[in-house]
């Protein structure tokens, strides 16, 4: 069930869209699918089945109590609320604690994250003790946190035990002044130390519900997250591109810093078109926008005509490559991506969206030709051969509008020329 859950929480994380993304850190992510299930799963793995049991046996107890004596039973029931208030004390305690304690751990799954993908500047900047020194720190305010909720389950036992021998206590003084026969004290006696166990059994599983509600609330709070960038339930299908693109005054703001404002253009098909604009200028963004990964605050822009919100996002996405500045590559087989999201594409085809991306070369000499794994990130390549990677895997996607954000940036200028030219071919 908590699998489940964790490829249910994984799935509307794919779902949502960029601004999400935008808002939201890696760790806080990694952290809800990972420690905010585990939090469930030990909870639920030790309890349910006290839950359910000890409840029963509270209740035959109480009434084996009652065949006895009820006068005295009842007596003993007064006892009752005096453990329950230690039990929902501690169990608040243990909920803060928690929240602190996620946080702790979102922090040092971030910090984590940072560190292995930045490694290479962290090393160049000496910065490998800072590092350390922030992730020493997270830690021990985790154990403390951790301590503090272990502190608050372990006390309420002792607790509960506490107060059933007060009342145990009562009930000898109770004997001896009514002087009641020998047997029935001792029938009574063990009756009660029955009850309190399960008692007590429930009053540490109180704690671990409420530690495991932090998790939960934090899981349920994505399972409700709704996608930013809505598809229309009747959402026109896009078979094929066939006349332009318009940007129709289009305006967009990410939260509240403005980066495109009236923007007016009309891109026919078949046509190139290139953007000059100094950095931080809004190049990426208008991108962005064309693949729908924001949506313009005012205007709109148009596939053939029809606004992007009315169309179906799988399909009109379908009819653009993109080739970014950053480029994104998984810990597959050089073939597996460049083939990337195309199922059933031959040898062949990837072989000749190689060779016109100017790739082909390098991956021969690589140790298995198209077979070499890449690595997370594609670590063990160099910029431009990861570069010419993307580009192929834009190539064999055969879209019929192609994309280039600064692609060929990382390439040397004989390479970026011959790119260059494989583009031109394409059009
Ligand atoms: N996700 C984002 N959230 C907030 N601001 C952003 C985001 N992405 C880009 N910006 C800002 O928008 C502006 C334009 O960025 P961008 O389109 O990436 O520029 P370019 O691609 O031309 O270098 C920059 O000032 C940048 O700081
Ligand atoms: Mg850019």
């Amino acid at each position: 069930m908590v699998n489940d859950l964790r490829v249910a929480v994984f799935q509307n994380l794919s779902r949502l869209s960029m601004p999400f993304f935008n808002r939201a850190t890696t760790g806080d992510l990694i952290t809800r699918i990972n420690g905010d299930a585990l939090l469930l799963q030990t909870c639920l793995a030790s309890g349910v089945s006290i839950l359910v049991s000890e409840p029963v046996a509270i209740v035959s107890i109480f009434t084996g109590l009652c065949l006895i004596d009820w006068q005295l039973t009842l007596c003993m029931l007064v006892l009752f609320p005096v453990c329950v208030i230690p039990i929902v004390h501690f169990g608040k305690k243990a909920r803060k604690a928690t929240g602190k304690r996620v946080a702790a751990n979102i922090d040092q799954s971030s910090l984590a994250v940072e560190m292995f993908s930045g490694m290479r500047v962290i090393k160049a900047f000496g910065l490998e003790n800072t590092q350390v020194d922030r992730f020493r720190e997270l830690s021990q305010q985790l154990i403390r946190q951790t301590m503090k909720t272990v502190r608050s389950r372990e006390i309420v036992g002792p607790l509960v035990e506490t107060v059933s021998m007060i009342g145990i206590g009562a009930l000898i003084l109770y004997v001896v002044h009514t002087a009641r026969s020998m047997p029935d004290l001792v029938v009574f006696f063990t009756g009660l130390i029955m009850f309190y166990t399960p008692i007590r059994k429930l009053a540490r599983m109180h704690v671990r519900i409420e530690e495991a509600s932090v998790g939960a609330q934090r899981l349920i709070h994505i399972l409700d997250e709704k996608p930013d960038i809505l598809e229309q339930p009747k959402a026109r299908p896009v078979i094929e591109f066939q006349q332009n693109i318009e940007f129709d005054g289009v305006s967009f703001a990410y939260e509240d810093e403005t980066v495109v404002t009236g923007l007016n253009l009309k891109i026919p098909k078949g046509s190139k078109l290139g953007i000059v604009g100094e950095s931080g200028s809004g190049k990426s963004t208008i991108i962005n926008l064309l693949f729908r990964f924001h949506d313009p605050d005012a205007g709109s822009v148009k596939l053939d005509g029809y606004d992007l919100r009315d169309l179906n996002i799988k399909e009109f996405r379908r009819q653009m490559a993109l080739v970014s500045q950053e480029v994104v590559l998984f810990d597959l087989t050089v073939a597996e991506n460049i083939a990337l999201g195309q199922t059933g594409c031959t040898r062949e085809q990837i072989e000749s969206a190689a060779r016109h991306a100017h790739a082909h070369e390098f991956i021969t000499a690589l140790p298995s030709g198209y077979n070499t794994r890449v690595g997370e990130r594609g670590v063990t390549l160099s910029g431009g051969q990861r570069q010419r990677l993307a580009i192929a895997r834009a190539f064999i996607r055969n879209a019929p509008i192609l994309v280039l954000d600064e692609a060929t940036a990382a390439l040397d200028s004989k390479a970026e020329g011959e790119v260059q030219s494989a583009i031109d071919q394409l059009a």
